[in-house]
C-alpha cells in the first residue's frame, strides 16, 4: 500500500493545540511554501480533545483538518493516547508506572502509564475510537498513527496489575510451573516456586537475579507494550478498514522492545531517529537503523516520521546541524528506503521540556537557514518523486535479535559485551566497503544472501541454529563472532562443548573464554592485534587464519576458516582492531564473492542503489571527486541508472546540488 501516493512525503509533528487560529494559517502558507505534503498531527492532544471522562471537544482539531485538506497536506492522525490526561492520574493512580524498587512514578512529564493496565487500555482504546468515528472520512486522513515511541520512556512496569499480567503470560509461555521452573533453573539459590502467586516481575533483590526471570520479563514487557498497540489497532482496523495503521519505533541502541515481533502489525514502519551531529560517525550508525526498518517491513519502502532539522534539545550542548548536514541525513534515509522525510516538530514550542528542540519553524520564524534548507529539501525531494516505491537490493545480511541483546547484557557473563559496540563493530566494515546490508533476524530465511554475518549470538533457538547450519551447507558464507550458540532461549547453557548450537559448523570446540583486562592486547599472525575477548579455540576440521602472538593464548588460534557443505563458516574468537576487522571483512567479501555498490569511492562516500537510482552521499567535511561526480562537502547526488545498473559511470544525474553558503564550518 502507498498512501503516499508515489511521491516522497515530507512534513512534520504538527502540534496546533500550542498555537492560536491564526498561527495555523500561519502554518498553514509556511507548509506549502516549504513543500509539506504530510504532517502527524495531534500525539499530545488527549488531554485537549478530552478535559474530562468522557466529553470530547473537537471543534478546533476539526478545522486544523479541514485547513490541510484544503491546503491538499495528508495527515497522519495520531490516536493521541501516548501522555494520558491528569484526570485519568486522578481518579486512577493504580494505571501510573511502578518502578523496580517499588516506586510510583508521578504524573507531569509523559508515558506515565502502566502497560499492562486494563484501566489505561480502556481509556486509550475509548479516544481511538471516537477520533476514528469522528475523522474516519476525513478527505485529510491517510494513516494512523498509535500512541507515540512505546516504550521510549516507560518500557516496563512492576506494579501488582503487571506481575499478574506477567503471571498470564508465562502460563500460556510454560502451561505449568514445572515447566517453568525447568525454564528458570530454579533449583539454583533455592529459587524453586510452587504456587503462581510466588511468581514476581525482577523486582530489586539482594544481588543478582535469576536471568531467565529477567529475560522473560523483558520478553512479557515488549508483548504488553505491544498488546496497548494492538488494541487501539484492532478498533481502527474495524471503524476504518483501509485506512493503514502504524506507530513510530526507534533508531538508537536501546533494546526498548522486540521491534522484528512488532513488525507485522505495522502496515508500514515508522522510524524515528536523531543522529548526533556532534558525532563524527553517527552517519553509520543511522544507515543501519535505516538498514533494520527497511528490513523489518520486508523490503518495503518506510518512513522516516522523526528526525532533526538542527540541535537536539535533551543532549547538551545541543549542537545545530551544520549547513547541508539535514540534508545530506534526510537523503541517506531515502537512499534506504524511506518514502518520507518528516521532523520534530513542525513549530518550536513557546513553552514546555522540548522548546529548545530545533524544528522547521524556529522561535524566530522561518526567515533563517533551518527554514530555506528545509524548503530547498522540500523541493529537491518533490523533483525526486519516481525514487518512491524503489526496492534496495542488498547481498549481505546482519543478524541481530532482541532476546539475544537483552541476555548478552544481563549480569556476570564472563566478560562485559554490548550489543550496540559489537554489532557497530560487524556493520562499520560493510558500510566502509560500501555494501548494502540487511538486518534480518536469527530465524530468518537466509537463502538469498550470498553472505551473512552474525554479531556474538549468545542466544540461539534451535530453529536459528538449523537455519544457519543449513545455509552454510547449501553454499552460503557466514563470519560469526565469539561467544555465539552458548544459550538456548531460557539463558541455559548448550551443554557437552563451547559453542554449543554452532560446534560442528564451525569446525571447532572452545575450551574457555579469556576475556581481556581494560589496555590488554594480543597480537594476530595476520598482523594488527586483537582485545576485550580471546577464545581457547581447539580446531575439529576449521583451518586457522589467524593466531595469537600474545596475550594469555599465544600460539593458538584467534580467527578460523570451516568448509561445511557447500558453503564456509569464518569464527573470529576475539575483537580484532578496527584495521584487522576491515580486513577480514573485505576477505570473507571476496570469498563470498560480493561486490560494492560502486567500487574504488574515496573514503567517507555513501553510495547506496534503490530501485533505478543511485545516491551518492558524501560524509566528508572536504570536497570530493566519486564516480564521475563533483561532491561538495556534506553534498549528494541522485542518479538515475538508465542503462548499467551496476555502474554510477554510466548515469545521467538526476539531482546534484551546488553549495550552500556554510554555517558551522570548522566545527
Ligand atoms: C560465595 C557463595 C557461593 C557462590 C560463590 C561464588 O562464596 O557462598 O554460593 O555464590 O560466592 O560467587
Ligand atoms: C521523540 C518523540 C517526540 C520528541 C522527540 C524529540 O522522538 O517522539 O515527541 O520528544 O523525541 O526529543
Amino acid at each position: 500500500m502507498n498512501f503516499l501516493s508515489n511521491r516522497l512525503g515530507f512534513g512534520a509533528d504538527y502540534n496546533p493545540e500550542q498555537w492560536s487560529p491564526e498561527v495555523w494559517r500561519d502554518d498553514i502558507r509556511l507548509m506549502r511554501e516549504a513543500g509539506v505534503t504530510i504532517v502527524t498531527l495531534g500525539i499530545f492532544s488527549w488531554a485537549t480533545v478530552e478535559q474530562e471522562p468522557g466529553r470530547y471537544d473537537f471543534g478546533w482539531l476539526d478545522e486544523v483538518m479541514d485547513l490541510l485538506a484544503a491546503a491538499g497536506i495528508d495527515v497522519s492522525l495520531a490516536t493521541g493516547t501516548a501522555s494520558p490526561p491528569s484526570w485519568l492520574s486522578r481518579l486512577h493512580p493504580e494505571t501510573l508506572p511502578v518502578n523496580h524498587d517499588g516506586v510510583r512514578l508521578s504524573p507531569g512529564s509523559r508515558q506515565h502509564y502502566c502497560p499492562s493496565s486494563p484501566v489505561y487500555r480502556e481509556a486509550a482504546v475509548g479516544l481511538a475510537v471516537q477520533m476514528a468515528k469522528r475523522y474516519g472520512t476525513h478527505p485529510a486522513l491517510k494513516l494512523w498513527h498509535v500512541g507515540n515511541e512505546y516504550g521510549c520512556h516507560i518500557q516496563e512496569c512492576y506494579c501488582d496489575v503487571s506481575a499478574d499480567d506477567f503471571r498470564a503470560w508465562l502460563r500460556d509461555r510454560y502451561g505449568d510451573l514445572d515447566g517453568l521452573n525447568a525454564a528458570w533453573s530454579t533449583t539454583f539459590w533455592s529459587q524453586r516456586v510452587t504456587d503462581w502467586a510466588d511468581v514476581l516481575p525482577p523486582r530489586t533483590a539482594p544481588t543478582l537475579r535469576n536471568p531467565a526471570q529477567d529475560l522473560d520479563f523483558r520478553r512479557f514487557s515488549s508483548d504488553a507494550l505491544l498488546a496497548c498497540y494492538r488494541a487501539e489497532r484492532a478498533v481502527l482496523q474495524e471503524l476504518t478498514p483501509g485506512v493503514p495503521i502504524t506507530t513510530n519505533i526507534m533508531g538508537m541502541w536501546e533494546p526498548v522492545a522486540d521491534y522484528a515481533s512488532w513488525a507485522a502489525d505495522f502496515d508500514i514502519v515508522a522510524l524515528d531517529i536523531y543522529p548526533e551531529p556532534k558525532d563524527p560517525t553517527a552517519h553509520i550508525d543511522a544507515a543501519f537503523f535505516h538498514d533494520q526498518m527497511r528490513s523489518l517491513g520486508g523490503g518495503r519502502p518506510y518512513m522516516m516520521m522523526e528526525t532533526a532539522t538542527s540541535a537536539i534539545s535533551y543532549r547538551p550542548p545541543n549542537r545545530p546541524k551544520r549547513t547541508g548536514l539535514n540534508r545530506l541525513w534526510s537523503h541517506q534515509a531515502v537512499a534506504r528506503g524511506a518514502d518520507a522525510v518528516m521532523y520534530f516538530q513542525w513549530r518550536a514550542s513557546a513553552g514546555g521540556a522540548e522548546k529548545f528542540h530545533s524544528a522547521v519553524v524556529s522561535h524566530g520564524g522561518a526567515d533563517n537557514r533551518i527554514f530555506r534548507e528545509a524548503a530547498a529539501l522540500g523541493a529537491e525531494l518533490s523533483s525526486l518523486s519516481d525514487v518512491a516505491g524503489g526496492r534496495v537490493p542488498a547481498d549481505v545480511a546482519i543478524v541481530h535479535d532482541y532476546a539475544n541483546w537483552w541476555a548478552l547484557e544481563l549480569d556476570a557473563r564472563p566478560g562485559e559485551l554490548k550489543i550496540p559496540e559489537r554489532v557497530r563493530a560487524h556493520y562499520a566494515p560493510l558500510w566502509h566497503a560500501n555494501v548494502t546490508v540487511d538486518v534480518v533476524p536469527p530465524e530468518a530465511d537466509l537463502s538469498a544472501y550470498k553472505l551473512v554475518v552474525v554479531p556474538n549470538l549468545y542466544l540461539c533457538t534451535d530453529a536459528a541454529a538449523d537455519g544457519l547450519r543449513r545455509y552454510v551447507e547449501g553454499g552460503g558464507h557466514l563470519l560469526m563472532s565469539f561467544f555465539s550458540g552458548i544459550a538456548d532461549e531460557c539463558d541455559r547453557i548448550r551443554l557437552g562443548g563451547y559453542p554449543g548450537a554452532f560446534r560442528e559448523l564451525l569446525g571447532l570446540r572452545v575450551e574457555e573464554f579469556w576475556p581481556l583486562s581494560d589496555g590488554e592486547r594480543a597480537g594476530l599472525s595476520s598482523g594488527g592485534g586483537a582485545d576485550l575477548w580471546a577464545d581457547h579455540i581447539v580446531p575439529e576440521g576449521a583451518e586457522v587464519l589467524a593466531a595469537y602472538t600474545g596475550g594469555p593464548l599465544p600460539g593458538l588460534p584467534a580467527v578460523t576458516r570451516h568448509a561445511f557443505g557447500a558453503g564456509t563458516a569464518t569464527y573470529l574468537g576475539t575483537r580484532p582492531d578496527e584495521h584487522s576487522m576491515r580486513d577480514l571483512v573485505a576477505d570473507t567479501l571476496r570469498l563470498a564473492g560480493v561486490a560494492p555498490v560502486v567500487a574504488g569511492l574515496p573514503a567517507g562516500v555513501e553510495a547506496v542503489r534503490r530501485g533505478r537510482h543511485l545516491f551518492l552521499l558524501n560524509h566528508n567535511d572536504h570536497a570530493v571527486h566519486a564516480a564521475g561526480t563533483d561532491l561538495a562537502p556534506r553534498d549528494v547526488a541522485v542518479l538515475r541508472l538508465d542503462r548499467d545498473p551496476a555502474s554510477g559511470a554510466a548515469a545521467a544525474p538526476s539531482l546534484q546540488s551546488g553549495a550552500v553558503p556554510p554555517v558551522g564550518e570548522g566545527a
